[in-house]
């Protein structure tokens, strides 16, 4: 299944956007979930309290069965997997201090099975085999502003 629409791809990616809220962020999150295709990556890059998982939670409860889905942080058990349309795997490594290989959580399954990825903290990952789809950055301008880049990888 293709989920993704021409005019979002031109009007969020490669660009600076600003978000001055955490509702801004969940709303970019929610435009970004168009561009998602079965099996996309997302690398989610920012620093702690940025609001990664806000903009995961955007992207999550706006595709297909996602509205009434409870979205929290995965910061204390790395993964959450939600029944949407695809289905996601929401993925935080910050806490795993070695480096993860993403092999030892069920990542052939999850690619085997075209599931959605969001990561938070792709740094931690260390097979070069995984290739994300999507970049997204996210930086504090201030307590509430933030600049967000999404790249089409
Ligand atoms: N413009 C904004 N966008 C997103 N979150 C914001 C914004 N302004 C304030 N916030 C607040 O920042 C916090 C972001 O939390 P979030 O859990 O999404 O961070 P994170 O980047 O996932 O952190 P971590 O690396 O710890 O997982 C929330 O408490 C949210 O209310
Ligand atoms: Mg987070």
């Amino acid at each position: 299944m293709n989920h993704f629409k021409e005019n979002n791809f031109s009007e969020l990616l490669n660009k600076t956007l600003l978000s001055s809220s955490m509702e801004d962020t969940e709303k970019l999150g929610a435009n970004f979930s168009s561009c998602l295709d079965d099996g996309s990556i997302v690398y989610i890059y920012g620093d702690i309290g940025v609001g990664k998982s806000v903009f995961a939670r955007g992207a999550i409860q706006s595709l297909p069965g996602g509205k009434n889905l409870i979205v929290r942080s995965p910061t204390f058990l790395y993964l959450f997997e939600y029944p949407t349309t695809p289905t996601v795997i929401h993925l935080d490594l910050y806490r795993l201090k070695e480096k993860t290989n993403l092999l030892d959580f069920g990542l052939d399954e999850w690619i085997k099975n075209e599931h959605v990825l969001f990561i938070e903290w792709p740094q931690h990952i260390t097979e070069n085999t995984i290739n994300p789809d999507f970049i997204v950055e996210i930086e504090a301008l201030n307590e509430y502003k933030r600049e967000i880049k999404i790249f089409r990888n």
